[in-house]
């Protein structure tokens, strides 16, 4: 059984053999998935990651339940346990594509589930398909995955994707991570802990200036401000926005990455600077979960 639950159960050769599925599936409409039923069951709000999965699997030729808001609108509401859910849905879907506010939750959903689980983001935990769909947008602007020199910015101890698309990267050589955020944001031990078991160099800084001139990819996210409890967040960041100027200042051939949405931290006036690639990132979202689909169902 094919459950996706974290970064780390991804190697180089599944990752590569993904990206070439995602470059012959694109964006195009097919009949692989035809007779097949997604469940998107999603407890926490979401644009990009439902409907690019919705999408993806429609574009298969496959059927989607969907639930937008299943803390209101599924049993949840009424007590049931996720465990009791998802063994629920196993009799409705042949996969669950399952986004949840607490950490490990696809970890307890595959543990009860006789068809695929997908993790679409578990609290602050992990996002395994958007380090997906970012490496992917790595490997299309620049033209390769190894030897490339990236500054993670924000919220890096509350970032589900921060920490999917550092784990991924860990698998592969010359990678060096500039770990940019607040002191009381920094990136939790159990990346660092990873990073140097993987050989993979890193630095911990505040410096934005500095970082921005060297990256050849700079990723951005912004403050996760639903995972706070009372901390004063704008004191926090407001010396980590990213504006025309600083854009301005990157290498020939960087690129900015954010996840989206974002909400201040990445100025529009970036939008149109040949470094944006954010907008190209979310479209490669459909390519990329379209591959992941066929390959849990196949
Ligand atoms: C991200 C998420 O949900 O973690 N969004 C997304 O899936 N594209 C990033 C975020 O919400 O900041």
């Amino acid at each position: 059984m094919r459950h996706i639950i974290e970064s780390q159960q991804f190697n180089r050769a599944l990752i590569e053999k993904l990206f070439a599925l995602a470059d012959q599936l694109g964006n195009g409409h097919g009949t692989e998935l035809r007779g097949k039923i997604m469940a998107s069951l999603f407890y926490e709000p979401s644009t990009r990651t439902r409907f690019s999965f919705e999408s993806a699997m429609m574009r298969l030729g496959g059927n989607v339940l969907t639930t937008e808001n299943a803390k209101e609108f599924s049993s949840a509401a009424k007590g049931e346990t996720l465990e009791d859910t998802i063994k629920t849905v196993n009799n409705y879907a042949d996969v669950i594509v399952l986004r949840h506010n607490e950490e490990g939750a696809s970890k307890r959903a595959a543990a009860v589930s006789e068809i695929p689980v997908i993790n679409a983001g578990d609290g602050p935990g992990q996002h395994p398909t958007q380090a997906l769909l970012d490496l992917y947008t790595i490997a299309k602007e620049l033209g390769r995955v190894d030897d490339v020199r990236i500054a993670f910015v924000g919220d890096l101890l509350h970032s589900r994707t921060v920490r999917s698309l550092a784990y991924l990267l860990g698998k592969f050589t010359g990678v060096h991570m500039t770990l940019v955020s607040p002191n009381e944001l920094r990136i939790k031990d159990d990346i660092k802990a990873y990073l140097k078991r993987h050989h993979v160099s890193f630095e911990e800084t505040e410096d934005l200036t500095g970082a921005m001139k060297t990256a050849n990819v700079v990723y951005q996210n912004r403050i996760q401000k639903e995972r706070f409890e009372g901390t004063k967040i704008f004191d926090l960041v407001k010396s980590f926005v990213i504006d025309r100027k600083l854009a301005d200042s990157m290498k020939k051939g960087a690129v900015i990455l954010n996840p989206l949405p974002r909400v201040g931290e990445l100025l529009p006036e970036v939008d149109d600077s040949p470094h944006a690639a954010y907008f190209k990132q979310m479209g490669y979202g459909v390519a990329i979960r379209k591959a992941l689909l066929a390959h849990v169902l196949s």
